[in-house]
């Protein structure tokens, strides 16, 4: 199949905060390499972004922040827009799913959907607060883990021991921001009967688009292989676009079915506005001579591979996704990045550490793109990259060529020579790598053809190194103006190879060799200067990033670290409740536990035993030994010595570490885990017993 056009969309990030490294990794810095190799190619394509606005996420941080939700869209919309505009990703449109546009065209699509009987309608039991009168999401929702009996896990995940919950499991579930109990409620919805497009599904992705990265295809594939089930579409919520179906009050389109289509209003949006540039918006979605693209992260690989097709499927006009390159996720420091716990790079943060390092930034994420697994970014690995490579092969390269053009001829670019075997093995490894690069854009394989592309700064780099035409130039200018002039054309070349990866770099490097924008064509010729032509101001391509700086952000992180500790303490202490109560006892049980009262005469930690005490007692009737695992709580366990403790007397002794215990001593468990040895409120005679 033959295209005449690209349609590439990158995932819509929520507006629920800033966006950071690991969005512009996994989603916006390849999207935004391949769009503009695209247009390097000369081919049409439109590269379609914007927010996505709808969703419990901004709900949660407008409570949280105490202002309205539009206010929190408003402000990370306009915050995240910049953001990408700094890092050079280069959206033709770059709009939101609060739009007036957007609202209505959802909406349609809806309705048009509604109309043709796609939808299936249910009505299930849902968790409900009967005192807010709301229904909650999933995330909304808390209560005790079935499992690891966390306090506070969520309806959809438990943090503690990560098990993957439905609401449905959790014991005791509360609403997580009034506290107050659930009931279950019936309530309608829309469903998409994905069950009805599974045999289409698997013909389409598993038969005809085997092509696609293997992450993507076996998610694909485990999907279906588990059968499809119908999904609801709609959602009871006050925050979205509004359900276009009479009696569906309090009922919005659920975030995933309007956020694709913002796709669409978006490219219709950029359409309308200036159709003599950009042509029909249909063009882009209907003709099957477009190809369409989308970019996105591993965690929406079932939305865009799988329900989004069979929404475009259910109305039938539309094209279908030709690939999905989806990434893995890019960790920090070796933790999973998260906004909550505001761990991640912030890109406007970076801006303000780095002025005017965006491409720093672009190099490393690309070579650790996390697209065949999860990937690491540390400051450890920038400072390596950029000193190693960006400043070390490419911008020395690039500075010496420029150089010494300036030192020994004026600026001006030398007559070439004729080519000695070694400058044509130089310049065969440099079409090896060109073809290579090219081979690996096309097949989204960005990484790896960036490392193409800086091996070209390295072939250049040897070369220079080898021929020495600073030493040349002691003996032989033609020979020196014959080296220089091909290192300047290969240096033309770099400004060509690296503007997809690299585009504020390849802007600098052109305006110091003074060319125009070339294309792709013009990579692999080493003819791109003309003797004579002028250069322009030369100056650093990269700066050494030193020592300091990287600790800088080094200790930003462990600060983070600490105080994030200290949160996840005190929100367990907050949300503790205390465990059911046991099964019944009886009092004959009761009775055969033989509780008494001893005053602690000395108490040491077990030697050897991180978790051991070893208590001396006076027990009234003569000294005692007892073992208590409890040395974490207690660092200096001297200050229970002259206490007076309860402990169990008939307990069976046992011995550990060679020790003999003779008993148990009996504890409270606090809240954050910490034991806690019991005593009485008042003096009492040594063995006296408790009951
Ligand atoms: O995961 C996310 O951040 C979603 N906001 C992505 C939406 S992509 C598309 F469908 F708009
Ligand atoms: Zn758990």
């Amino acid at each position: 199949m033959t295209f005449k056009r690209t349609l590439v969309t990158s995932a819509l990030p929520y507006a629920n905060g800033p966006v950071h490294i690991g969005h512009l990794a996994g989603v916006y810095v390849p999207a935004d390499i391949y769009v503009r190799y695209l247009r390097m190619k000369g081919e049409s394509v439109l590269f379609v972004g914007g927010s996505d606005e709808h969703g419990v996420p901004v709900t949660i941080r407008a409570r949280k922040e105490g202002i309205t939700t539009q206010q929190v869209v408003d402000r990370y919309h306009e915050l995240i827009k910049r953001s990408f505009a700094e890092f050079g990703i280069s959206f033709d449109v770059y709009s939101r799913t609060t739009s007036d546009i957007h609202h209505k065209f959802a909406s349609d699509y809806f309705r048009t959907l509604y109309d043709n009987g796609k939808f299936i309608e249910q009505t299930t039991e849902q968790f409900y607060d009967p005192e807010t009168g709301h229904f909650l999401t999933d995330r909304n929702i808390r209560g005790e883990c079935p499992h690891c009996h966390a306090q506070g896990a969520y309806g959809d995940q438990c943090e503690k021991c990560g098990s993957t919950l439905s609401p449905e499991e959790l014991i005791n579930p509360y609403n997580a921001e009034t506290g107050n109990a659930l009931v279950k409620k019936p309530t309608s919805h829309w469903y998409l009967p994905l069950d009805q497009y599974q045999s289409w599904l698997e013909n389409w992705i598993l038969e005809n688009h085997k092509e696609w990265r293997p992450n993507v295809y076996g998610q694909c594939k485990s999907w279906l292989d588990g059968g499809l089930k119908p999904r609801a579409v709609t959602r009871d919520l006050d925050w979205g676009i509004p359900v276009p179906v009479e009696g569906a009050d309090g009922k919005v389109l659920y975030v995933w079915f309007d956020a694709p289509i913002g796709y669409i209003s978006n490219t219709k949006e950029l359409c309308d506005a200036h159709p003599e540039k950009y042509g029909q918006w249909e063009t882009w979605w209907k003709d099957p001579q477009t190809r369409l693209i989308h970019f996105i992260g591993k965690d929406n690989i079932v939305f865009h591979c799988i329900v989004f097709p069979s929404m475009l499927k259910a109305e039938g006009s539309y094209i279908l996704p030709d690939n999905v390159p989806s990434n893995e996720f890019l960790n920090l420091e070796g933790d999973k990045i998260s906004t909550s716990r505001n761990w991640a790079v912030w890109l406007n943060e970076y801006l303000e550490d780095f002025p005017g390092k965006q491409d720093v930034l672009r190099y490393v994420l690309t070579a650790n793109a996390p697209e065949t697994k999860d990937n690491d970014f540390t400051w450890a690995d920038f400072q390596a990259r950029n000193n190693n490579e960006l400043v070390a092969i490419y911008g020395n390269f690039i500075n010496r060529a420029l150089v010494l053009t300036n030192k020994y001829f004026n600026g001006q670019v030398p007559a070439a020579g004729e080519l000695t075997d070694y400058d044509k093995s130089t310049l065969d490894e440099m079409q090896h790598s060109i073809a290579e690069m090219i081979r690996l854009l096309d097949a989204f394989r960005f990484r790896d053809a960036q490392k193409e592309a800086m091996n070209l700064a390295r072939i250049g780099n040897k070369y220079l190194a080898d021929m020495e035409p600073w030493k040349m130039a002691k003996t032989d200018m033609t020979r020196t103006g014959a080296i220089l002039n091909m290192s300047l054309q290969i240096a033309a070349n770099l400004e060509i190879a690296f503007r997809a990866f690299l585009p504020f770099s390849s802007e600098k490097l052109r305006g110091m060799l003074n060319l125009p924008e070339l294309t792709i064509e013009h990579l692999g010729h080493f003819n791109l200067l003309e003797d004579g032509h002028q250069l322009g101001e030369v100056s650093l391509l990269f700066e050494k990033i030193e020592d300091e700086t990287i600790q800088h952000q080094l200790d930003r992180l462990a600060r983070i670290k600490a105080e994030n500790e200290q949160k996840a303490k005190q929100e367990e202490l907050a949300n503790w409740k205390p465990a059911a109560i046991k099964e019944a006892t009886s009092i004959d049980d009761f009775d055969k536990m033989d509780i008494r009262v001893a005053t602690v005469l000395d108490c040491q930690p077990v030697k050897k035993s991180e978790r051991l005490l070893q208590f001396r007692l006076d027990d009234g009737m003569g000294e005692r030994t007892i073992l208590s695992g409890i040395a974490q709580s207690y660092p200096d366990p001297s200050v229970l010595i002259g206490k007076q403790i309860l402990f169990i007397a008939n307990f069976p002794s046992r011995k550990m570490m060679g020790i003999e215990s003779q008993g148990m001593i009996l504890s409270a468990v606090d809240a954050d885990g910490k034991l806690v040895v019991t005593t009485v409120s008042r003096e009492v005679k040594n063995g006296c017993q408790v009951g």
